[in-house]
C-alpha cells in the first residue's frame, strides 16, 4: 500500500464513493462523508453553474458542524469531479469555485491537464485521475496527478475493458502513489480484494445508486435491486465512449440491447448535451447482483464495513 496524502488517511473503510452524473448531490455526498468514506459528485451536477457555490457551501458547512459535534468520529473528506474535456465549457468557472472552497480532493476524468493539477495543488488539494489503461496512467502522473483511479472492466458509466488484475498489476510495477480500483465492487470482500491486489481503495458507484439519497428514479433503483451482471450492456452508442448500462432502460428507449449500432466518436459531448441520454439510459456496473434493497447511504456503508471485517476475519487478518 502507498503512503497516502493526509486527505486520504483515516477513512472508516477504504472506499471512495464515485461521482455519478446527474445522480450525486450534496445530501448523498454528506451522508457518504459522515459514514466515513470519501463522498463525491461531478461539478456538472450543479445546474445552473452558479448552484455549485451553494452546494459547496452546504457540504463544507454541514461537514464542519458534524466534526464539531463528533470530534472523535470526523467526517471523511469530499471530492469534486471535473470533466476535463474540451466540450466542458464550465471547467474554468467550476475550478474557480473549487479553489474558493479549497476542495480537498478533485477527481479528473476524460483528459489530464497540467494547469488543472497545479491549480488544485495551489490550494493544498489532491488530484486523482481516472484512467482505463497503463498508458493513460503514465500520462496522468507525468502531468502531475497525485493518484489514479483505475477503471476496469465491469464499471458503471464509462468503463474500461481491462481485467482489474491486469490493470492494478501493471500500474503497481511503477507507481506507488494512491490508487483506487473501480469496476463492479459492491461488497466489503471485494474492497479487501482490491487492497490485496495492490490498490488502496475500492471505488464504488452503482451500489450507491440504490440508496434513498441518490437522485435517481425509483424505477432505476429497483432495476439495480432486481438486476445482475446479465443485465449489463457495454456500448459506445450513448456518449461516444464505451460504458456499461442497464438493459431494461435500453429496451424502454425502444432499442435492442443485443444489437446496438456503434456511435460516431466525433459526437462526444460531456458538457451537458448528454444529460438526456443519462436520464433515460441508466449507467450501471456489473456488481449489482449483491444489492438486494434500496437503503440509506449509512446502511450501505455499514453493510460494506461488516462484510469487509468478515472477510478480514475469514483470512485471519484481524
Ligand atoms: C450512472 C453513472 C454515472 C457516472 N458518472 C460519472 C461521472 O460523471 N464522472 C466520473 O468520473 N465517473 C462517472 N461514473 C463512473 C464512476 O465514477 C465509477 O467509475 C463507476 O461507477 C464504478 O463502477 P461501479 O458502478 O461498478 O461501482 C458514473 C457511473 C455511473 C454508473
Amino acid at each position: 500500500m502507498s503512503q497516502l496524502p493526509k486527505a486520504l488517511q483515516g477513512l472508516s473503510l477504504p472506499v471512495i464513493a464515485s461521482p455519478l452524473f446527474i445522480i450525486s448531490n450534496p445530501q448523498m455526498v454528506i451522508a457518504q462523508c459522515k459514514a466515513g468514506v470519501v463522498g463525491s459528485m461531478p461539478a456538472l451536477n450543479a445546474r445552473p453553474a452558479a448552484q455549485l457555490e451553494d452546494w459547496l457551501a452546504e457540504i463544507t458547512e454541514t461537514l464542519a458542524a458534524h466534526d464539531r459535534a463528533h470530534p472523535d468520529q470526523p467526517a471523511a473528506p469530499f471530492a469534486i469531479n471535473q470533466i476535463v474535456h474540451k466540450s466542458n465549457d464550465r471547467l474554468e468557472h467550476d475550478m474557480e469555485v473549487c479553489a474558493r472552497y479549497r476542495v480537498p480532493i478533485v477527481i479528473t476524468s476524460l483528459g489530464a491537464r497540467e494547469d488543472v493539477n497545479q491549480a488544485v495543488h495551489s490550494w493544498g488539494g489532491v488530484v486523482l485521475h481516472d484512467i482505463i489503461n497503463n498508458k493513460f496512467a503514465h500520462k496522468a502522473v507525468e502531468k502531475g496527478a497525485d493518484g489514479l483511479v483505475a477503471v476496469a472492466a465491469g464499471a458503471g458509466g464509462h468503463a474500461g475493458g481491462k481485467s482489474p488484475f491486469a490493470l492494478v498489476q501493471e500500474i503497481r510495477q511503477w507507481f506507488d502513489g494512491p490508487l483506487a480500483l473501480s469496476g463492479a465492487i459492491a461488497s466489503g470482500g471485494a474492497v479487501l480484494a482490491a487492497q490485496a491486489m495492490g490498490a488502496d481503495f475500492g471505488y464504488i458507484g452503482s451500489a450507491f445508486i440504490a440508496t434513498h439519497e441518490a437522485r435517481a428514479s425509483e424505477e432505476y433503483k429497483q432495476a439495480i435491486v432486481n438486476g445482475n451482471s446479465d443485465d449489463i450492456v457495454y456500448s459506445n452508442l450513448f456518449t461516444g465512449v464505451h460504458g456499461n448500462y442497464l438493459a431494461p432502460s435500453i429496451r424502454a428507449a425502444g432499442l435492442d440491447p443485443e444489437n446496438l449500432p456503434e456511435s460516431d466518436p466525433s459526437k462526444m459531448n460531456f458538457g451537458g448535451a448528454s444529460t438526456k441520454a443519462w436520464k433515460d439510459i441508466w449507467g450501471c456496473g456489473q456488481g449489482i447482483g449483491t444489492i438486494s434493497a434500496v437503503t440509506s447511504v449509512a446502511e450501505r456503508v455499514a453493510q460494506l464495513r461488516s462484510e469487509y471485517q468478515a472477510a478480514r476475519t475469514r483470512l485471519a487478518l484481524g
